[in-house]
């Protein structure tokens, strides 16, 4: 009578043990197995049937490296070399009813798979195995599948019915390929054997079958305790069992067999690392083995993670680790880059594409902002010269700090309208790039530098002739006229001064620095803005209104005659005998007639003096407090083409001192005199503000 123990336990591993004489316990065990009740139990008669699908938790007689996987494998070897493994159903069965009876019918099934390292070799294959024993040790590694040695095969004594599944072509047993499938008996040269495969079922014809491919196949042995016939059949996984049978003979097992005896399976691998899987096993006496769910089945490991090469086990990890490693250096790359290289770039832009520079190219035109390549710092940033990559055209770059505002779309639009503007005596402005903070304004280089330093350095440039002087000062005043009247809006430059006057390579006036400049529609109000400029050019009504229009302009300009002319700044530090203003001094020598003392001592006295004291005059025209007695530069370009007479100046009319009236507005122009090298003040964010 059956003793059983119940425990739960999870769908994997089913091992039913069936009487069949109780129908009703029958139907229970069903219910087990459907319901992944682990059912272990144990009888001593001989109609019985198990079933393994998967081995978790199996009780089972190992040895040697038969393990059972975590997911439920069996293995019976691992992958090592001259290894072999056994795996037994723990008790031995009785295969007759006592010793003088034949041996009962029988029948099993069961799914394996080998798998090799190498493609197309495997050692030495697997066997199921009935012996009276389950003790191996004796057993080769190699040629005799773990379960004889070269003293007792071929012996009567052994007792066992071995089906081989052989991968190897052993000449010692007449073995026909090293891929058959073959029936011994107490031998490894087997009785009657065949190749792997399988006749079809449709047509009779033979289908070969790997045993190496490392895919799962069931196989099946039947006997027939009666006719004493026995067969074995084999299929690949998904297959039913084909009717006719691989191999078919009459051996009366009874002769053969010990009583009890032990079933169980037996592998060895020799000199190649083999894995041999069971995946599910069902076994019947006096019975049809269980049907194997092919379902519910552990699953293989995945061929790929099992590589096929040494060759690739070596190179594959590297070579991926390699492309992770460039991977991660490629995007380390692009996200410096993007960083480095990034740009603030709004919708409103595109229409201004055209004169956007990248900040890539200028970044590599002035070789990343080196200070090697410093022309200068003003008021609003510093200047770099560059050379443009692609066009190979030197250019000025002026690098503004800004906050980023809503003037800015304006302001932009501004620098690419000023940008259209053509004309001898301007700087050209190239266009703009915007980054975050950062405002890049992109001009011609001027070879020659900035006036200032021609006037005020001796030591680095040479004292310019009247000449040049004068060449200078015309060419503005055409620059200046063209801003104001010639173009198709009025521009007001509103920063003129001697360090904005570049020179050419021909020593033209070129009036640069448009950053500062103001745009105004022919006809509209001009607007409220802060105070730019710079000291000493700044006519009293700015300072007091801060409106800008075409007249300070020519305040700035009649400035910028006196300075061209008497070499001084219009602005310096205060001393005794020295008024601080240079309009106030050169118009006190005039009040005196002794206005050629005022020209440039450097030109010891080599100038034009009806030139540079018509120069002078037009100067203080220009610079006068009363907007209404300024001349436009059309008539300033007059006045200095000699085609109009410069007015007779009353004494009335130029009755005036500048730093008094601005005093008068609250502006001392002594304190406000830092910096003295007339840099501008105000910054970028009055450019627009005041909309
Ligand atoms: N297009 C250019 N070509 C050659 N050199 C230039 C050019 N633009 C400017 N520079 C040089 O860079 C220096 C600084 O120019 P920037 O206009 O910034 O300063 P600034 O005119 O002295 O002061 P501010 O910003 O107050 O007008 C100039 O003195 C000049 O020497
Ligand atoms: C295989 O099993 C043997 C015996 O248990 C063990 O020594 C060896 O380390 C195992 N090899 C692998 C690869 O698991
Ligand atoms: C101005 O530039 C030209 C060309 O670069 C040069 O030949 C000339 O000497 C320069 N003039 C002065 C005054 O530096």
């Amino acid at each position: 009578m059956a003793h059983e123990v119940l425990h739960p336990c999870i769908f994997l591993d089913l091992f039913v043990q069936v009487r069949q004489t109780s129908r009703t316990k029958f139907c229970f065990l069903f219910f087990l197995v459907s319901f992944g009740i682990n059912r272990a139990s144990f009888t001593n008669t001989s109609d019985d049937q198990l079933l393994y699908l998967g081995f978790t938790g199996a009780n089972l007689i190992t040895d040697d490296t038969t393990v059972v996987t975590s997911n439920g494998l069996l293995e019976l070897t691992n992958g090592t070399v001259n290894r072999k493994g056994h795996a037994f159903y723990p008790s031995p069965l009785h295969f007759r009813k006592s010793h003088n009876y034949k041996v009962h019918s029988f029948s099993v099934s069961f799914v394996f798979a080998i798998r090799s390292s190498y493609p197309r070799m495997s050692l030495h294959g697997l066997a199921f195995v009935v012996s009276p024993s389950t003790n191996f040790s004796n057993a080769l590694a190699n040629q005799y599948l773990g379960f004889l040695n070269s003293q007792n095969k071929g012996k009567a004594s052994n007792y066992i019915l071995a089906i081989e599944f052989d991968t190897v072509l052993n000449i010692e047993f007449e073995d026909i390929d090293n891929n058959h499938v073959g029936i011994d008996i107490n031998d490894l040269h087997s009785v009657k054997s065949h190749s792997a495969g399988y006749y079809d079922d449709r047509n009779s014809s033979f289908q070969n079958m790997s045993l190496i491919s490392g895919d799962p196949m069931q196989a099946w042995v039947d006997y027939n305790g009666e006719d004493k016939k026995i067969s074995v059949t084999m299929a690949p996984i998904k297959m039913a069992k084909p009717t006719r049978p691989l191999i078919s003979m009459s051996y009366d097992l009874s002769t053969v067999l010990k009583e009890p005896s032990y079933i169980g399976f037996s592998a060895s691998t020799g000199a190649a690392d083999s894995r041999h899987y069971i995946l599910g096993w069902s076994f019947g006496m006096n019975n049809l083995a269980p049907m194997i769910n092919i379902n519910k089945l552990p699953k293989l490991p995945y061929q790929g993670s099992n590589p096929r090469s040494k060759l690739l086990a070596i190179t594959l990890p590297i070579a991926s680790a390699t492309f992770v490693i460039l991977l991660c250096s490629v995007f380390i790359i692009i996200v410096r880059r993007r960083l480095r290289y990034a740009e603030l770039k709004e919708d409103w832009e595109v229409e201004f594409g055209p004169h956007r520079f990248s900040y890539k190219d200028l970044f590599h035109a002035t070789h990343g902002f080196d200070n090697k390549h410093l022309l200068g710092a003003g008021g609003f940033g510093k200047v770099y010269k560059g050379v443009l990559p692609s066009s190979k055209l030197e250019v000025a770059v002026k690098r503004v700090s800004h906050e980023s505002r809503q003037g800015m779309k304006e302001f932009v639009a501004e620098v690419v309208s000023i940008g259209r503007i053509r004309h001898r005596n301007i700087v050209q402005l190239l266009g703009y790039c915007r980054r975050k903070g950062e405002l890049l304004l992109v001009y011609d280089y001027m070879k020659n530098g900035s006036l200032d330093i021609y006037l005020y350095n001796d030591e680095l440039k040479p004292t310019l002739s009247w000449d040049q002087r004068f060449r200078i000062i015309k060419g503005i005043a055409s620059g200046l006229f063209y801003l104001h009247d010639k173009w198709e809006k009025v521009v007001i430059h509103r920063d003129i001064k001697a360090s904005n006057v570049l020179l050419d390579t021909e020593m033209n006036g070129r009036l640069g620095d448009f950053g500062l400049a103001r745009l105004y529609d022919h006809g509209t109000d001009l607007q409220t803005t802060h105070v730019v400029g710079t000291m000493g050019y700044l006519a009293p009504e700015l300072v007091c209104t801060g409106k800008a229009s075409p007249l300070t302009d020519v305040f700035a300009f009649g400035a910028f005659l006196l300075e061209v002319t008497c070499g001084q700044r219009p602005v310096k530090h205060s001393s005794q005998d020295n008024p601080g203003v240079l309009v106030d001094w050169v118009l006190e020598h005039w009040q005196k007639g002794l206005l050629t003392n005022t020209v440039d001592a450097r030109l010891q006295g080599d100038y034009n003096i009806d030139e540079a004291c018509s120069v002078l005059k037009l100067g203080l025209l220009c610079s006068h407090p009363f907007t209404n007695m300024r001349p436009n530069m059309q008539q300033v370009m007059q006045y200095l083409d000699g085609d109009v007479p410069l007015p007779e100046l009353t004494h009335m009319d130029m009755s005036f001192n500048i730093v008094s009236l601005m005093q008068d507005e609250g502006f001392n122009p002594y304190t406000l005199s830092y910096p003295p090298s007339g840099t501008s003040i105000g910054t970028i964010s009055n450019i627009s503000g005041g909309r």
